[in-house]
């Protein structure tokens, strides 16, 4: 059963490319740009420390820093597909955060420049899709969104999909960033929001009644604690991206019975499975799959059904779309 659900054709849509740098990499990053990276960073063990949200999302700051030049992008997005190509993913969105590479001074351009490079990379010698989802981050305010939101529709590119929001979803209120999204949404980018995460099911509401046209919430999971939005999710067709090992790193739930997967499926929802942010919280998409069936108890046909609704609801063009979905259906469960 493990052995063939490795082999399932699978689909990422919820990953921040600056949070699925494995430390081994970062640390060759480092090295070559000159920085030095502070100590209390790892563990003793040598993964990366953290605590909390908050001593999380630091954490992921200071990784996102070290990365200063097109090629820290190449080599970021490619070891990425490449660990999820190995373990049978034919398609993967991840979150870019262009405000981290300002920071540091990076300029759109060259960022792209090198996820491009990676993406191109990943799929000639492995032959998994990459897609790229432009997102703003909450915590740093709407302006800012509105900023990103611009600098994505100006100057377009073929593997940019999407546009999203992660971050601290406790500040601010959604409609603070009705402006980027409606930038986004006029040029024809579908959209996806962190929310449901660290707070309640009332953050859904929210992004849900005052953004526009919202297609896929990351997260989502703490809706299944409020039975009407459940049902609204699944009559708007609104795709949750769920990453059960994040959720269970971040103490969201206490164990895998009280995370409730099931409960979303059960109610007609359409999900993904997803790793968040890979070595942070010791997952990668291959390993949430095997959590399906070993904490939830999916067997093939269902974890083979996630992933056809996760094509379904990624953001590729209609073409690879269905290229994809049919290998998904063409898929032998025996
Ligand atoms: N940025 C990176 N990972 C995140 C998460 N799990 N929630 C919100 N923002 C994030
Ligand atoms: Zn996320």
């Amino acid at each position: 059963m493990y052995q063939k659900i490795r082999q399932i054709p699978k689909v990422e849509l919820h990953s921040h490319l600056e949070g699925t740098i494995q430390p081994s990499l970062v640390k060759q990053i480092a090295k070559r740009n000159n920085i030095k990276l502070r100590d209390g960073l790892f563990t003793p063990q040598g993964d990366f420390a953290w605590d909390d949200f908050v001593t999380f999302l630091q954490a992921y700051d200071e990784v996102s820093s070290c990365l200063q030049y097109s090629k820290d992008y190449r080599d970021i997005t490619y070891d990425y597909l490449k660990s999820c190509a190995l373990e049978g993913t034919i398609y993967a969105e991840t979150f870019i955060s262009p405000d981290h590479a300002a920071e540091m001074g990076m300029s759109y351009e060259d960022v792209l420049s090198g996820c491009a490079q990676g993406i191109d990379d990943a799929e000639r010698e492995f032959g998994i899709i990459g897609r790229i989802i432009v997102t703003c981050v909450r915590h740093l305010g709407p302006q800012q969104a509105v900023r990103i939101a611009q600098l994505m529709v100006d100057e377009p590119h073929p593997y940019i999909v999407g546009f999203g929001m992660g971050g601290d979803e406790s500040q601010y209120v959604a409609s603070d960033f009705t402006p980027a999204f409606q930038i986004a949404i006029d040029a024809g980018y579908p959209c996806t929001v962190h929310a449901g995460e660290v707070c309640g099911s009332e953050s859904v509401w929210d992004v849900i009644n005052h953004l526009p046209m919202i297609s896929r919430i990351g997260h989502g999971v703490r809706s299944a604690e409020d039975d009407e939005l459940i049902k609204t999710l699944a009559n708007r067709k609104i795709s949750l991206e769920i990453c059960p090992g994040s959720n269970l790193a971040l103490a969201l739930y206490p164990d895998w019975k009280s995370h409730p997967l099931n409960h979303i499926l059960e109610a007609g929802i359409s999900v993904s499975l997803n790793s968040d942010d890979p070595p942070f919280f010791n997952t990668s998409v291959g390993k949430e799959y095997q959590n399906g069936a070993e904490h939830f108890n999916l067997d093939l046909k269902q974890l083979l059904y996630i992933s056809r609704m996760a094509m379904e609801s990624s953001f590729a063009d209609t073409k690879t779309k269905s290229h994809l979905v049919k290998q998904i259906n063409e898929w032998s469960i025996d």
